[in-house]
């Protein structure tokens, strides 16, 4: 298992989080599925702040009470990584993937109301789910 539950929290293992996420992205999106040595960096970043690490993110300068923006090409691989992200992570971290897409077409027929719904942070965080 890539995760233990000791003393009330959740510890994870981070190499072995990552084989979890490769051996699920081979499945997924083929055999040649792997993660870039560059983009180590990244995902390292991108893991701590999904955990809600708060201690290695105020190491690294980050504000545990923000999110994340990713931004990349069409086809980078954004989507890809935050689907795997998100089955490796235990239900309490776990969180909800949205399109865009869908986002667009129910402010179109509901307003701006949609807006300060998934701004919400009970939706951002939805232990569970
Ligand atoms: N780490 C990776 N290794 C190999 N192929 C990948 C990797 N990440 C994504 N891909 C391939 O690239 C395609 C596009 O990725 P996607 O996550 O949809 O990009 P984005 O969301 O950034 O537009 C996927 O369908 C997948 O087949
Ligand atoms: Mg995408």
């Amino acid at each position: 298992m890539h995760y233990k539950i000791q003393n009330n929290t959740i510890i994870y293992d981070f190499p072995k989080s990552l084989d979890f996420m490769t051996q699920k992205g081979k499945i997924l999106f083929g055999p040649d599925f792997v993660f870039y040595d560059e983009l180590m960096p990244i995902i390292r970043i991108l893991f701590i702040c999904l955990i809600q690490d708060h201690e290695n993110m105020i190491k690294l300068g980050l504000d545990p009470r923000k999110g994340v923006l990713m931004s990349g090409p069409v086809g980078g691989g954004k989507t890809c990584l935050m689907r795997l992200m998100q089955m490796m992570l235990h239900p309490y971290h776990k969180f909800q993937l949205k399109p865009c897409r869908d986002i667009r077409l129910e402010f179109q027929k509901e307003g701006f109301g949609i807006i300060d719904y998934y701004s919400h942070q009970s939706f951002k965080f939805s232990p569970g789910f």
